[in-house]
């Protein structure tokens, strides 16, 4: 195990055989949809959306963007740091995103993505925390749904790190308390 870890939370395996069945699930529930089109939150979606999209058996597209949520005068804002390379007007959009926590950023997307004229906008997250919701939100579709644990692996990040780990694991607390 990698000596940042204090445990495996999710095999590799299980998230294989989960993409599998999300993309059974989505392929069957989209399989009406004219243009579907698959929305990557980056950098920690991007593992996951390698897996998922190969088992979406539909004709999609796949676009990335990479927003920061703040907290603005009133509300939450989010600052879009890399923009999507094509309109979603008309489109069915399915936001793919790593992990769902406060809910704040996924919240601004999803308006941000209905505001520009998508015909309809949805999530699959991998992993749920909903215990940290702060905002009314949920995922369409969800992977697993853990504790108050700060995982990394598999596209999630400490300070950068980490992202290339096969499984998720949970973080030492003494990385992060020290
Ligand atoms: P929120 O739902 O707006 O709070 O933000 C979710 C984002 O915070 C995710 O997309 C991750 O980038 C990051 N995040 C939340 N929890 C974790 C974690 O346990 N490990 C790594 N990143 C996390
Ligand atoms: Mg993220």
């Amino acid at each position: 195990m990698h000596k940042y870890i204090e445990k495996v939370l999710i095999e590799e395996k299980q998230i294989l055989d989960k993409c599998e069945e999300l993309g059974k699930q989505i392929t069957e529930d989209y399989k009406g949809s004219k243009d579907l089109m698959l929305v990557g939150l980056l950098k920690g979606s991007i593992p996951f959306m390698g897996d998922l999209m190969k088992c979406i058996n539909l004709e999609l597209t796949v676009e990335y963007m990479d927003v920061s949520s703040y907290e603005g005068t009133v509300n939450s804002e989010v600052k879009i740091i890399k923009d999507l390379d094509s309109p979603v007007s008309g489109k069915d959009v399915l936001i793919v995103e790593d992990v769902v926590d406060t809910g704040k950023t996924l919240k601004l997307v999803m308006k941000l993505i209905k505001d520009r004229g998508a015909k309809s906008v949805k999530v699959v997250s991998l992993v749920d925390k909903p215990i940290n919701r702060k905002v009314e939100l949920n995922a369409d579709y969800v992977g697993f749904t853990i504790g108050n644990d700060f995982i990394v692996g598999y596209g999630l990040d400490y300070f950068e790190y980490l992202r290339n780990i096969r499984y998720i694991g949970v973080l030492k607390r003494d990385i992060y308390e020290k």
